[in-house]
């Protein structure tokens, strides 16, 4: 069987089998798409039991290798990078495949002068720019490790991130456009490194032009030294299993986790999964809207579209500014062939209308992606009539921080396209059900705990620095299984539909949040006796953050909620950013609790979504009484 690309039915259905089947012999024949240095000795190996995952053992490479050098005969003056400015009159930046390769090589030798070495990490905490990626790229192809921090985060929380991981260097913009606002990247970067005492350098790429404070012998500006090095550094011959990345991400308790991505098996999972859900030809123009400080865009801008040698544009800026047809715009002008973006961008510019959209000649659109939450059936009839004309499929793809990459989504030419169905799982990837008992549900039509069964190739391998955590984690409440922390049904046809988390993890805006990193966060005002957080359906942002908090009854305050609230969103912009405030906040005189002194969360949470009547026993409540406060206080 050709290892190319799934085009119908029957190749899906053979391929899925034989992945399942024989595993070895399934993986052995994909991984020859790619460039070793050194054969593996072993395809798979490890289970989730003992948790040693390990995938084409002592096999060696460099990843940059794969996006880079081995397209420079093929395709060396093909465009990889189209940039597109925050401000659409701003300058478009084009990158080919030559040119990405040397810029890389550069920026390579740039990190070397600096003292980076393999298995260092190097922060990046930037705004989306092409020196982002090429820096990211410049990290794996000397073996260190990347961790990149999202723009929106704050120093607080940056510092956290740094701290965890001891990265050496950060790498940052003087400031960062998005939308009509800029982003003070520097001076948020200088007051997070108050508390990091790792870093020895800070190199700072200038963006906006803003006046920033450099520290003599500690920050650099990065485009002289850019410029400066060679433009050839031969890449670092990594093992197999030696780390590429850490990504952190949000989980239903403590701090934000550092999930650990390894070389070859991240690889192959972000160049297969793009090459089959996105199917993107030769001539066509990809593009991904996520930032790269999130999973979607470490997999499907810095890795999967490179390794399969496409061209595809990066965004630096916002779907909203100048206007809400900034999207379809920059679609029209590129001419892009396939658009991969979130529900939460979808129902956003669906409030504004179709003007926006009708303005612009989308024909040259061929396939529309869909990830990060569970897209609600209006979305996506309005993505596929009013963006894809009735004529793109729309691949719904659902997966995670710590899959690596697509683990479940229609394919385009295979899918049957119901509106807030994943379909089908990609070859490799063993779902299984397990109902609240711990119980497995076997058949069709089902619905449980959405489970793995198996190892496949993009999986995290650990929690950087607490493995025990990751067992924990994933692995201990279904003994044997990987738990997603989503809950899922197949209808009578096997087609699977994710229904969202089932633990204290919230999507806002398709971002992850855990509720118990808000209320750590909203702890910390010294007015704060308790807090507890929960979802809510939101028209937007697919679920908004509510807070039930009790305040000191004594403070001057208290009978100011306007006041709370504010004083609030600003302690959580400062602890975490201001994807985490509050929507609404409800000052309340207790918290339901068990007799155990657990925070009944359900209660809550249903109070949030508007439900007030059928909130079941109460009973067993320490405070039954405070159940009618919080309903009739609801906002
Ligand atoms: C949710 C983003 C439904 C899910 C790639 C998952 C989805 C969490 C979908 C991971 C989808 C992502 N349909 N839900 N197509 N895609 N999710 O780590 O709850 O930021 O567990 O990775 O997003 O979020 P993360």
């Amino acid at each position: 069987m050709s290892m190319n690309t799934i085009k119908n039915k029957d190749d899906y259905q053979n391929f899925y089998k034989m992945s399942l089947d024989d595993k070895d012999g399934f993986w052995a024949e994909v991984a020859g798409n790619y460039t070793w240095k050194k054969p593996w000795t072993s395809v798979q190996t490890g289970n989730f039991k003992d948790l040693n995952v390990k995938w084409f053992d002592g096999a060696t490479l460099n990843i940059t290798e794969n996006c880079l050098d081995r397209h420079l005969e093929t395709r060396g003056d093909k465009t990889a990078i189209i940039f597109e400015p925050n401000d659409p009159n701003g300058e478009v930046i084009n990158f080919t495949y030559k040119e990405l390769h040397a810029r890389v090589c550069q920026f390579s030798n740039v990190l070397k002068a600096q003292g980076v070495k393999k298995g260092d990490r190097v922060c990046f905490y930037m705004s989306m720019v092409p020196e982002l990626l090429i820096g990211v790229l410049a990290t794996a192809r000397i073996g260190a490790i990347h961790s990149v921090v999202f723009g929106g985060f704050s120093a607080n929380a940056l510092a956290g991130r740094i701290q965890d991981c001891e990265a050496s260097i950060v790498i940052t913009n003087d400031a960062g456009f998005r939308g009509a606002k800029t982003i003070p990247l520097k001076e948020i970067t200088d007051e997070a490194l108050k508390t990091c005492p790792t870093i020895k350098s800070v190199l700072v790429s200038k963006r906006v032009g803003e006046e920033v404070n450099m520290i003599e012998g500690r920050d650099h500006w990065l485009t002289p030294l850019l410029d400066s090095a060679s433009c050839d550094c031969p890449a670092e011959e990594m093992g197999a299993e030696d780390p590429l990345f850490i990504l952190y991400t949000s989980g239903s308790t403590g701090k934000p986790k550092g999930l650990l991505h390894t070389t070859a098996g991240y690889m192959v999972w972000a160049g297969e999964t793009y090459k089959n859900v996105f199917q993107v030809g030769e001539d066509d123009i990809f593009w991904c809207t996520a930032d790269i400080g999130w999973i979607t865009g470490h997999s499907y801008i810095s890795y999967g579209p490179l390794l399969n040698g496409s061209t595809q544009v990066m965004f630096e800026g916002v779907p909203t500014y100048p206007d809400a047809g900034r999207f379809w715009e920059a679609t029209e002008k590129h001419k892009v062939t396939h658009f991969y973006t979130a529900p939460t961008a979808i129902r956003a510019l669906e409030a504004h209308g179709t003007d926006f959209v009708n303005k612009h000649d989308l024909s040259s659109l061929k396939v529309l992606g869909s990830v990060g939450e569970p897209i609600n059936e209006e979305a996506w009839e309005w993505y596929n009539k009013n963006v894809g004309k009735e004529k793109c499929p729309i691949v719904d793809t659902w997966w995670q921080t710590e899959t690596g990459g697509i683990m479940i989504s229609p394919l385009p030419n295979v899918g049957d396209f119901i509106p807030s169905f994943a379909e089908a799982p990609l070859p490799g990837v063993d779902p299984i059900f397990v109902d609240a008992d711990g119980k497995k549900v076997e058949g069709s039509p089902a619905e449980g705990n959405l489970c793995i069964r198996t190892p496949w190739p993009g999986m995290a391998r650990t929690i950087w620095g607490d493995h025990e955590r990751y067992k924990q984690t994933y692995f201990s409440t279904y003994p044997g299984l990987y738990f997603t922390g989503d809950g899922a049904k197949r209808d009578d046809q096997g087609r699977y539909r994710i229904t969202g988390r089932v633990d204290d993890v919230i999507n806002v805006s398709g971002h992850r949040m855990g509720t118990a990193e808000v209320e750590d966060a909203l702890n910390q005002h010294e007015d704060i006796v308790e807090s507890a957080v929960v979802g809510y359906p939101h028209d937007i942002k697919g679920q908004g953050i509510y807070a039930y908090v009790i305040w000191n009854p004594q403070s001057s305050k208290a009978q100011d909620h306007k006041a709370i609230h504010k004083e609030l969103n600003e302690m959580v912009i400062k602890m975490i950013g201001p994807i985490a405030k509050p929507d609404k906040v409800q000052v309340v005189s207790g918290l339901p609790k068990t007799r155990s002194g657990k925070i009944m969360r359900r209660i809550l949470r249903k109070v949030a979504s508007g439900e007030t009547s059928n909130l079941g026993d109460t009973s067993t409540l320490l405070n039954p009484e405070v159940v009618e406060e919080i309903k009739s206080g609801a906002l």
